[in-house]
């Protein structure tokens, strides 16, 4: 055996939540890796464990809990053997709840929040200094502080063949944490107040990640378009302004962000949809309710008529822009026209795909002191209304792109043999017929049917190399 390979250890890395949580835990993945931590998909192998977890709804973070309890059993298993395994629990929940994941579960090792993954390693160094005692003796490191340095200064960017291979899609954050203070929500407890990165750093990261074969890249943020990073010129950069700077980059082709704040789409974002090819023709645009009293209860300071409004604005520069939304049923004191409201601006708008919540009570927000909570059997009859309405609409928009030609960014090879798989500008999957060699281009595809969540096509031409 080699010395690397004796001295390489396995992480095993499980994630919850959303795209953001998918980023940091490859940033965290790449800061272990000089550290002779080689990344494993089968947890049975690992030395090192990292649930990255989600605060966002009850259920999500009860997760947390029953997999600490299966992971004691492996981690006994394992010392029963001689051999031992760490244990660390990152993301929302490690933020929320802190001291209380140690008391409660003291098979943990480390617990420490999003705003920490650059100390990771240093964290690492400590637990397994104490790896000589017996475990009962040991203790959980905690690290729920928000520092004062910039944490991206200090994460290592990946190496070339981990990018590699990863794929040709690549999620980037922008930025972090949120000052909107929903009331229903937890994440600007989670991560923080919000903070954009500078626009030199987002430049030469993409340009590793289109260095390293990526040809669409996602911008990240709680609120992305209310990104303002430090720009070249020393004065503040708005998303819109970062898109233009971005469509430069060669070999980059496509580019999309999420999440955005109705509030926050201005000017030259809408333009930028307007100007750019390279920016994707879909958005996320969550609105929760189509009830002015339930927006204003949510604290989301605007009206229903004025997302409409932001809506037209969009379609007016990019009159093929898609979208979607989230929605939240059942928030306290909502009534039955309440949510004939938000069916009506589901109509109204038409969706391309959306997500939907029934109302989770968040300890600590401010949702969670109302009266009137709604019963969980009226939230469940609305969730199955709401859904109905969104999946026929999904449905339908699916529907209406069969005879269009689109460029679809081939992935991977499909399910089937001879076939390849990828994406369209709207997000769909789309599969056709075809070679690997399709694979890593953009072709244009003619849509001829749909089958259930996707779109099946037939080779064009190619038209990017
Ligand atoms: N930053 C994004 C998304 C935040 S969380 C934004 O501002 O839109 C993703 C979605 O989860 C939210 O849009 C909301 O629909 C849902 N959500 C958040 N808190 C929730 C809660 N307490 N109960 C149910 N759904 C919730
Ligand atoms: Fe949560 Fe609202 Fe901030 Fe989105 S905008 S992250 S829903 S507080
Ligand atoms: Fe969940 Fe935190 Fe993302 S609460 S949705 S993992 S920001």
């Amino acid at each position: 055996m080699t010395e690397t390979r004796a001295n390489s250890k396995k992480l095993f890395i499980k994630t919850y939540g959303c795209q953001m949580n998918v980023y940091d835990s490859d940033r965290m993945s790449d800061a272990l890796a000089p550290h002779g931590y080689e990344t494993t998909l089968d947890m049975g192998q690992a030395d090192l464990i990292l649930l990255n977890t989600c605060h966002i709804r009850e259920k999500a973070s009860e997760k947390v809990f029953s997999e600490l309890g299966r992971l004691k059993e492996l981690q006994d298993e394992r010392r029963a053997m001689g051999g031992d395994m760490l244990i660390g629990v990152a993301g929302c929940v490690a933020q929320a709840e802190g001291e209380e994941i140690a008391r409660r579960a003291p098979v943990v090792d480390m617990v420490f929040g999003p705003q920490a993954y650059h100390r990771l390693p240093d964290m690492l160094a400590r637990a397994e200094a104490q790896r000589h005692l017996h475990p009962a003796l040991r203790k959980s490191i905690v690290d729920t502080d928000f520092p004062e340095e910039d944490k991206f200064e200090h994460l290592p960017a990946p190496r070339k063949e981990i990018t590699i291979k990863r794929g040709l899609t690549a999620f980037l954050t922008v930025q972090e944490g949120c000052d909107k203070f929903c009331s229903f929500c937890v994440v600007p407890y989670t991560r923080g107040a919000e903070v954009s990165r500078p626009v030199a750093q987002i430049i030469a990261e993409a340009r590793g990640l289109v260095d390293a074969g990526v040809k669409e890249i996602t911008l990240l943020g709680q609120n992305v378009n209310a990104y303002h990073g430090l720009g070249a010129s020393g004065g503040s950069t708005s998303l819109g302004e970062l898109a233009y700077l971005l469509a430069e980059i060669d070999g980059l082709e496509r580019l999309r962000y999420t999440t955005s704040h109705p509030r926050d789409m201005d000017d030259v974002l809408i333009a930028a949809h307007r100007d750019l090819d390279i920016l994707m023709p879909y958005l996320h645009l969550p609105v929760q309710s189509g009830s002015d009293s339930m927006l204003k209860a949510m604290n989301r300071r605007h009206t229903a008529a004025e997302y409409l409004e932001v809506i037209a604005r969009i379609k007016a520069a990019r009159p093929d822009m898609a979208l979607s939304g989230d929605f939240i049923v059942g928030f306290p004191g909502e009534t039955d026209a309440d949510f004939e409201a938000t069916l009506k601006i589901i109509a109204d708008v038409g969706y391309a795909s959306a997500y939907s919540f029934k109302y989770s009570t968040r300890p600590g927000t401010p949702g969670a002191n109302l009266g009137d909570q709604i019963p969980e059997a009226v939230k469940n009859e609305r969730l199955w209304r709401l859904q109905d309405l969104v999946n026929a609409q999904t449905t339908a928009f699916h529907a209406a792109c069969v005879g269009k030609t689109l460029p679809v960014l081939i992935e991977r090879p499909g399910r089937m043999q001879g076939q390849v798989g990828g994406r369209s500008p709207y997000l769909q999957a789309v599969h056709l017929e075809g070679g690997p060699e399709l694979i890593g281009s953009i072709h244009q595809v003619e849509i001829v049917g749909t089958s259930t969540n996707s779109l099946v096509g037939r080779l064009k031409e190619a038209v990017a190399a």
